[in-house]
């Protein structure tokens, strides 16, 4: 049987790759490397994982430089010969080894006003939302985010500017202009128009080609521009 030599990130930001030996195996993913060597070589590894099925997102980390859902990328796909290299989401402060901090993360579909604002009181009907409206057509693969941070670890400008509210959070903010039940629509397009929000997206599209959901970020972010460009000329920002 072959083996991989796994280089793996360890300690915090100013940490350094330790290189293990781990047994190939087949249908193997980088999540059954990660949990072989955390069970089998230093239990002291620190990861993160919940599912194992793509379906929480909580197991994204750079494998060979390049940010992924690790439970969903087999080794054989994504392998150099025998080698791998695995560390923390790139644009995140490291907690340890492949543990990032999420905070700023999702401190930002906060400032981004990603919360829904109700219009009505619980003792009222449900607010329905026809399926095959446009407003919900238009958001209707957004919605499906997991806020798993690979299109935020993926995007270049989130590198270069530390606040920019980044893919994730303005595609949430899109879902919720979009939503015709939502009473906050000034006040979020308010959030996403100033100089960290949707106008510093460059539209290099890093964010849309990594996503492991096939979501579109870039394409939501260009519907806040032109939902904020269009309040700015009606003088409402
Ligand atoms: S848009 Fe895609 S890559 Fe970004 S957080 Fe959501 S699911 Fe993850
Ligand atoms: S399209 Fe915008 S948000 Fe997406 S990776 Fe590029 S700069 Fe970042
Ligand atoms: S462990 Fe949940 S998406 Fe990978």
């Amino acid at each position: 049987m072959s083996e991989l030599q796994v280089k793996v990130w360890r300690g915090a930001a100013a940490g350094r790759f330790q290189t293990f030996a781990v047994p190939r195996r087949d249908a193997q993913t980088v999540l059954d490397v990660v949990t072989y060597i955390q069970r089998r070589l230093d239990p002291t590894l620190a990861y993160r994982f919940a599912c194992r099925v793509g379906m929480c997102g909580s197991c994204a980390m750079t494998v060979n430089g390049r940010p992924r859902w690790t439970c969903r990328t087999h080794v054989a796909s994504v392998a150099r010969g025998d080698a791998l290299e695995i560390a923390p989401l790139a644009h995140l402060p490291i907690v340890r080894d492949l543990v990032t901090d999420m905070r700023e993360f999702f401190d930002k579909w906060a400032r981004a006003r990603g919360q829904f604002a109700p219009t009505q009181t619980r003792r009222e009907d449900f607010a329905r939302v026809a399926p095959a409206s446009p407003a919900r057509l238009a958001i209707d693969a957004a919605i499906e985010c997991i806020g798993c941070a690979v299109c935020y670890a993926a995007c270049d400008v989130v590198g270069w500017n530390p606040d920019y509210l980044g893919p994730a959070a303005l595609n949430r903010a899109w879902t919720l202009v979009s939503d015709v039940r939502d009473g906050s629509h000034r006040a979020r397009l308010a959030a996403v128009a100033g100089d960290a929000g949707c106008h510093a997206c460059h539209t290099h599209e890093s964010c849309t080609e990594r996503c492991p959901k096939h979501l579109a970020p870039t394409a939501s972010i260009a519907g806040l521009k032109r939902a904020t460009a269009v309040a700015a000329l009606r003088g409402e920002l």
